[in-house]
């Protein structure tokens, strides 16, 4: 099933999609293997090194004309032209009326300006920067003590989306570099289950909270920090606040009314989208946990990526490739989903921080003109941690009859050595590749079973069910080792694989006006369940599961 993108799509954006509907065509009747077996130079054809990092694309289904219109579509879409906007500081979180200026975050002190509005930007961020550092400094170096004069053990980051999934990942992903004096715990959810869980551990006079929310409104994020702040008040007393709450925010109005000190309380801007704050003050639970030195690497990480993702053509761009690779499969190929499987458990968050990324930001229905988008963009985003995902959903992509492609990504060194582990992991990740990849041909797997001596009557028998398709195409990451310069760089690939598919599919991947909606009815529900208003004017089933909870 071919696709088409919006009915208003540029014509040499169109002119390069018709060419890339025929070349799936022509391919769709060729295996993986008849590509590698037809090519001995298909590794090093289809695989770009950058710095020692090394991304390896050759069991994907693409010949040399696939990757060269794939190319032409980047050109046709014109993703320079979009770069230089961004960068430029132009609105181009249109329906926003916003800049999306991210890559400032991690820009160098004394590497020139970066303008918004015409105003330098980069002396407010290292102004916060350095406030964070210095705050963290008193955490660490324990000047900075609770109301009953005890140093902090604990920091709750209370905050939802954006502002807790990126330093939550961040904080599992560089386990290894952990201080070894501050444990760093994350709330997010509204049911009261993760709060009070969390807390059960805690000694109030130990524990600092930091709330982070960019619009310092959100639902969730407001009642655990009312619920918190009740826990410590109940204990020490209200003048306790000062000294066990910070914040994060763009709204510094709302923060002080909620009575934190202006003093504790972390900026950033509305330039910075939620799901891109990592480099923001909404690192600060990161910096609390693995140090600021430790922060600093991973911004100059980031910084490496968008020097790269800047200046590299489509053929060696890793934000490009990534992107082009998987509109290929998912508009040309029919692919609704990508598994994303890091072979190391301290990105066991990374996929859930990537289902914010990549779906909130691109799974919208409009081009940037409204008019209806025809195809699907952002394909669903699911993973998990390799190798327990083998023992739990890998039987689906090995022989279900969905197309999945996978990305792998693992490291070439451990973050943790354990003598026997790090060479099993690796070859757990190669061989799930390859078995994807080649999959096992009926005729193999009876010629296999027969030579075992099995009868000819239980090879029949059984040869179907362990034969496999293979064709599943996938895509392999394989990083040096997993640090924070490292790690930083990774989050900047993907914020810019996101991007330049904005570009081709010619939407806002800033906004989130999908959200809205649901926290809007949830506004309009919350009075009749709490019972102050009748049920009339809603739904049959709305109404009945309402009714159904009434005690
Ligand atoms: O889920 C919608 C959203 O607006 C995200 O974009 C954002 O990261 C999250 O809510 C939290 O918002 P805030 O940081 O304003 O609390």
């Amino acid at each position: 099933m071919y696709f088409t993108v919006s009915m208003a799509m540029k014509p040499a954006v169109r002119t390069v999609w018709n060419a890339l509907s025929g070349s799936a065509g022509s391919l769709c009747d060729t295996h993986l293997r008849e590509l590698f077996a037809a090519d001995p130079r298909r590794f090093s054809r289809f695989s770009v090194c950058w710095n020692d990092w090394l991304l390896d694309y050759s069991k994907q289904r693409v010949t040399p004309e696939t990757m060269g219109l794939l190319h032409e579509l980047w050109h046709a879409a014109d993703v320079a032209g979009w770069i230089a906007r961004m960068r430029a500081g132009e609105a181009i979180n249109h329906t926003e009326g916003r800049a999306a200026l991210h890559v400032a975050l991690r820009h160098p002190a004394g590497k020139g300006p970066i303008l918004h509005a015409g105003h330098d930007v980069m002396p407010a961020v290292h102004h916060e920067l350095e406030r964070m550092q210095r705050f963290a400094a008193e955490i660490h170096g324990r000047h900075w003590r609770g109301a009953t004069g005890e140093p902090i053990s604990d920091v709750v980051n209370i905050g939802i989306g954006g502002s807790d999934l990126g330093p939550r990942m961040a904080t599992q992903a560089l386990a290894a570099y952990r201080h070894p004096d501050i444990r760093v715990h994350y709330v997010a959810n509204l049911d009261g289950a993760d709060l009070a869980t969390v807390l059960a551990t805690l000694q109030p006079r130990t524990t600092l909270f930091v709330v982070a929310s960019k619009t310092f409104t959100t639902q969730e994020t407001m009642q655990n920090a009312a619920s918190a702040r009740h826990w410590l008040v109940q204990s020490l007393g209200e003048a306790a606040v000062a000294r066990h709450f910070v914040a994060v925010s763009t709204n510094l109005a709302e923060v002080a009314r909620f009575g934190i000190d202006p003093e504790n309380a972390f900026a950033f801007w509305d330039w910075v989208g939620g799901r891109y704050s990592l480099w923001s003050a909404i690192g600060l639970p990161l910096v609390l946990a693995v140090g600021f030195d430790n922060f600093r690497k991973l911004l100059a990480g980031a910084h490496a990526m968008d020097q790269h993702f800047f200046a590299a053509p489509p053929a060696e761009n890793l934000p490009g490739l990534l992107a082009l690779l998987e509109i290929w499969n998912s508009n040309f190929l029919g692919a609704d989903n990508r598994a994303l499987l890091p072979y190391s458990q301290s990105l066991g968050l990374l996929p859930r921080y990537l289902q914010q990324l990549e779906m909130e930001s691109n799974g919208k229905q409009v081009d940037r003109q409204g008019l209806p988008l025809e195809c699907a963009t952002a394909p669903i985003l699911w993973g998990e941690a390799g190798t327990n995902g083998q023992h739990a959903f890998y039987q689906l992509i090995h022989q279900g009859r969905r197309l999945i492609p996978c990305e792998f990504i693992a490291c070439k060194q451990p973050d943790f050595d354990l003598p026997g582990h790090h060479q099993k992991l690796l070859a757990n990740c190669f061989a799930q590749s390859e078995a994807l990849m080649r999959g096992k041909p009926l005729a193999e797997i009876t010629a296999e079973l027969a030579a075992g001596g099995m009868s000819p009557e239980q090879v029949a028998l059984l040869a179907p069910y362990r034969s496999f398709p293979g064709n599943q195409p996938s895509t392999t990451l394989l990083l040096p080792r997993l640090d924070p310069h490292t790690l930083g760089a990774l989050l900047a690939l993907y914020e810019h694989k996101v991007f330049v598919q904005s570009v081709i599919w010619d939407i806002n991947p800033f906004d989130q006006w999908g959200v809205e909606y649901g926290k809007q009815l949830a506004n309009r529900l919350l009075p009749i369940i709490e019972g102050r208003t009748a049920t009339g004017g809603l739904d049959s089933s709305t109404a009945g599961l309402i009714e159904a909870c009434k005690p």
